[in-house]
């Protein structure tokens, strides 16, 4: 069964409450939580009060997806806000291993984000010290954009580097899931899928979770 993380970027911020309760009702296992700068990502989304609200009243891991530049700076304010799982991307991260081992030292999981464009390779010298890898199956910034089919191999790749260097890290899909991408990426063993917009849009957001728990 994967892990399901909806992406509380598609909720709705004006009954944020009510969407938390929704999810901490479901069978979800984290809250997924989108960051973005306007730098790093051509998107703006919130910052560390929204975290804080989502906390007080998540009764699941917070799984904070950062599409900011310079992240290194901010770790020990996302630990603060709530962040029990943090992912930094490849591309933001000019001394990655030391961000890395700053996140872990702050108690929270490491994880590392890969754009659509950046290759499974450059995580080789990483890969034993993370917890997190998240292939981005759309290009960072928004919601509800179109699946990346090279995400498939993309998982399949970083899954074959994992066992090749023993490295406890679970592989994570972001963008454009829904049952039947998310049943590709399952197959090509993904343990965790991220949906936005597929779980907030449906007409039964618990059902629709539930079924993603199913693939
Ligand atoms: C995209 C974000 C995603 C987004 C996914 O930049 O990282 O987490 O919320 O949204 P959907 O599932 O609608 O593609
Ligand atoms: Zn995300």
């Amino acid at each position: 069964m994967p892990i399901v993380s909806p992406s509380v970027l598609s909720c709705d911020f004006a009954n944020i409450q009510r969407d938390v309760e929704m999810i901490n009702q479901s069978e979800a296992d984290w809250f997924h939580i989108d960051v973005m700068d306007g730098v790093f990502v051509p998107n703006i989304s919130f910052g560390f009060p929204v975290l804080e609200a989502i906390k007080k009243h998540a009764t699941k891991p917070m799984d904070v997806h950062l599409m900011i530049q310079n992240p290194d700076q901010y770790v020990s304010d996302f630990k603060r806000s709530g962040a029990d799982i943090l992912t930094v991307h490849y591309e933001a991260c000019t001394h990655l291993h030391r961000t890395v081992q700053h996140i872990k030292s702050e108690g929270m999981k490491a994880g590392v984000a890969l754009n659509p464009h950046t290759s499974i390779e450059l995580l080789d010298d990483i890969i034993e010290d993370l917890d997190l890898v998240l292939v981005m199956s759309v290009n960072p910034g928004f919601g509800g954009q179109k699946f990346i089919k090279n995400a498939v191999y993309k998982v399949e790749q970083v899954k074959n580097l994992i066992h090749k260097r023993g490295s406890k890290a679970v592989v994570e899909v972001d963008g454009g899931v829904n049952l039947s991408t998310g049943k590709e990426l399952v197959m090509a063993g993904a343990d965790a899928l991220v949906a936005g917009s597929f779980v907030f849009n449906s007409e039964d957001p618990v059902r629709t979770i539930a079924q993603l728990k199913e693939l």
